[in-house]
């Protein structure tokens, strides 16, 4: 299994914050951001992990992250121009793919779960990862049936079918590079990654698992400062980086 840590994104909800900085890199509580999705992917056993980022911050990862040794992995990195869109990451990675099935993170997602059971025992088609929130209507949301099996999945939905948010945990087989490939920009401009998980679903190969603890998407100033709570009191001991 191969892992990607997608910190690319202007972030222009965190401005001033990220005029000078990447929103991935800036503090949650004694950590710089990036660390939590890191974690989560090393603590499941992730050994080759491409980080891919904006050309402008591209310096700043590579002086906090360097090659991996530090922490047991090697990093590659890639370089995403324009953010196109979250479903671009996996015709970035094309090549450091190949042929393996991978997990990918978005650099601003921190999970209080340890996903090592649902990564280890990953054999093929889509897993995604989905939490109830109050506020579906801010992220890609599923509606399961009875079983937890997936019915549709919509992104950003006016009127949602379900409280049940993606979070930014992928888990995909080798396929994804073509479906990225074939994939249509959304109404507003980018390659969303509702549309590769509805190639799966509507393979009948697509996996809901219920997130169970924690999960915060740290791209608001409301959702950093609850990030920055949270991480003091409850990830400390969670952390191997
Ligand atoms: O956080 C989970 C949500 O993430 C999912 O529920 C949605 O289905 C998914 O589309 C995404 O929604 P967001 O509105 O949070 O996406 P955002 O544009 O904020 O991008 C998420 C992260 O990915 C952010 O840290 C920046 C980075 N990014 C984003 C884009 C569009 C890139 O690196 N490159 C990009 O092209």
């Amino acid at each position: 299994m191969r892992g990607i840590i997608l910190a690319g994104g202007s972030a222009t909800r965190l401005r001033p914050c990220t005029k000078i900085a990447s929103k991935q890199l800036l503090p949650v509580y004694n950590r710089p951001m990036i660390y939590y999705p890191l974690n989560t992917l090393i603590k499941a056993g992730i050994k080759e992990i491409l980080i891919i980022v904006a050309p402008e911050r591209a310096g700043d990862y590579l002086n906090l992250l360097g090659s991996g040794k530090e922490f047991g992995v090697k990093f590659t990195y890639e370089i995403q121009d324009q953010p196109k869109g979250l479903a671009e990451a996996f015709m970035i990675g094309e090549n450091f793919i190949d042929q393996e099935s991978v997990c990918m993170i978005l650099g601003d997602n921190i999970f209080e779960d340890d996903f090592s059971k649902e990564i280890i025992n990953f054999k093929s088609g889509g897993k995604v990862f989905a939490k109830a929130v109050p506020d579906p209507e801010r992220f890609g949301v599923v509606e399961v049936d009875d079983n937890f099996k997936a019915i549709s999945i919509v992104e950003k939905p006016k009127e949602p079918k379900s409280n049940l948010a993606l979070t930014g945990l992928y888990i995909f087989d080798s396929r994804v590079v073509g479906f990225a490939k074939e994939a249509k920009p959304s109404a507003r401009g980018e390659l969303e990654i509702t549309e590769l998980q509805n190639r799966y679903l509507k393979l009948n190969e697509l996996e809901v698992v219920k997130v169970e603890g924690e999960w915060i998407d740290a791209g608001t100033f409301d959702s950093l400062l609850k990030a920055q709570n949270f991480v003091k009191e409850k990830m400390q001991d969670k952390m191997v980086i």
